[in-house]
């Protein structure tokens, strides 16, 4: 399909350049918005149409709009960085559309073409070019679709908008780019199977919200979820994947099924590979993850994702007490496969697997 052209309506305020660098000094995570946003919507007898760049503004919907009540939503979550050389590059954002078509699926939603998702995503950082920041910075991009058609019967809505927004982002944890501590959450869990965990949709973070708000009031930085059916098998964290490094040189990490397949997670397993581990897409639980980590046979735990790119995990915390994970800073191979993912992902390193994709604005 030839993608859809899209109509610029001239913002008529754009934050001046010095309120912009401001806002940018210290960003933090998905606090600060950029000038624009991109939409586009969908009906059955148009499709996907009126795609437009435009200033960011609230939207107007119907109070009884399916999201609202139903949460027919689904997002994907994706960085652009400021090249060295110039111009901007996404990484792997092939993957976002195809993750974002995957939830869509998986909630009786539109798919968007891939080739309409990368414009989109395009379109945004070109427009907001000025709001990527360089260093250690980087530009998040949120897409997102909801269903906007007003009725309150249980179905699939018929009327969609996708959306984008970006924001100049710094670490994503208070405190910056630091090792983490994680609660272990016994009560709730967050998919079973059969379910929605794979897939990137507003309703799984909202069940996951009492656990980070028990991960919070016990000193914790996120939550790890257990398997909803033995309660024994770790799953993932509120927002991220989770790796265990051994003393033998083996990575395991959980195998996919009820938890987000992360871009971060297949990015890491290629290049722990290609650096000599033996990684394990496997069955972990939480009783091994407390006896390995007591024992020293496991010397690193990390967490990753877009937002968090690679986080080092420190202590694990749990309603019985709480243990250290190696010397509960960020280890060699924690600290390793950040350099080589951070390396590519910002232009200074060679991408040999043709990760990046560049945008110049
Ligand atoms: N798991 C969850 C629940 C997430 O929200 C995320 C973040 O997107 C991830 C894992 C990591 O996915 P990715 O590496 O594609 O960002
Ligand atoms: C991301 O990493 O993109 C996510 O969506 C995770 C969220 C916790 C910000």
């Amino acid at each position: 399909m030839a993608t859809l052209a899209f109509e610029t309506i001239p913002h008529g305020n754009p934050t001046p350049a010095d309120k912009r660098a401001a806002l940018m000094a210290d960003p933090g995570f998905g606090k600060v918005f950029s000038d624009h946003m991109v939409t586009i919507r969908w009906t059955p007898d148009k499709g996907w149409h009126e795609a437009q760049v435009r200033a960011r503004e609230p939207f107007r919907i119907d109070p009884a709009a399916a999201v609202l009540h139903y949460a027919q939503e689904i997002f994907e979550g994706m960085k652009a960085y400021r090249l060295p050389e110039g111009g901007f590059s996404l990484f792997r954002p092939e993957e976002n559309a195809r993750r974002l078509n995957a939830s869509a699926e998986r909630m009786a939603m539109p798919e968007v073409p891939e080739e309409l998702f990368l414009a989109a995503i395009e379109e945004l950082v070109k427009a907001d070019a000025d709001w990527v920041p360089g260093g250690e910075g980087s530009f998040y991009l949120r897409p997102f679709m909801f269903a906007s058609e007003a009725f309150l019967g249980v179905r699939p809505a018929s009327e969609y908008i996708f959306c984008v927004i970006g924001c100049p982002v710094g670490a994503y944890f208070k405190g910056g780019f630091k090792t983490v501590s994680v609660w272990i959450s016994e009560e709730y869990t967050r998919a079973a199977p059969g379910g929605t965990g794979a897939a990137k949709c507003g309703g799984n973070y909202a069940a996951s919200l009492s656990a980070t708000k028990e991960a919070f009031a016990n000193g914790c930085d996120q939550v790890v979820f257990l398997d909803a059916v033995e309660r024994k098998w770790i799953d993932e964290l509120g927002g991220m994947n989770v790796f265990f490094v051994m003393d033998d040189n083996t990575i395991v990490t959980p195998k996919l099924g009820t938890i987000l397949p992360g871009i971060t997670r297949a990015s890491v397993i290629r290049l722990a590979e290609e650096a000599g581990y033996t990684v394990k897409e496997e069955l972990y639980s939480f009783d091994q993850w407390q006896a390995d980590a007591r024992s020293g046979r496991m010397r690193e735990a990390f967490a990753c994702g877009t937002a968090a790119v690679i986080a080092g995990i420190g202590t694990v915390k749990y309603r019985g007490g709480e243990f250290a994970i190696g010397n509960s800073g960020d280890g060699e191979t924690t600290t390793q496969l950040r350099a080589k993912l951070t390396g590519i992902q910002r232009g200074t390193a060679p991408d040999a697997y043709s990760w990046t994709r560049k945008v110049q604005a």
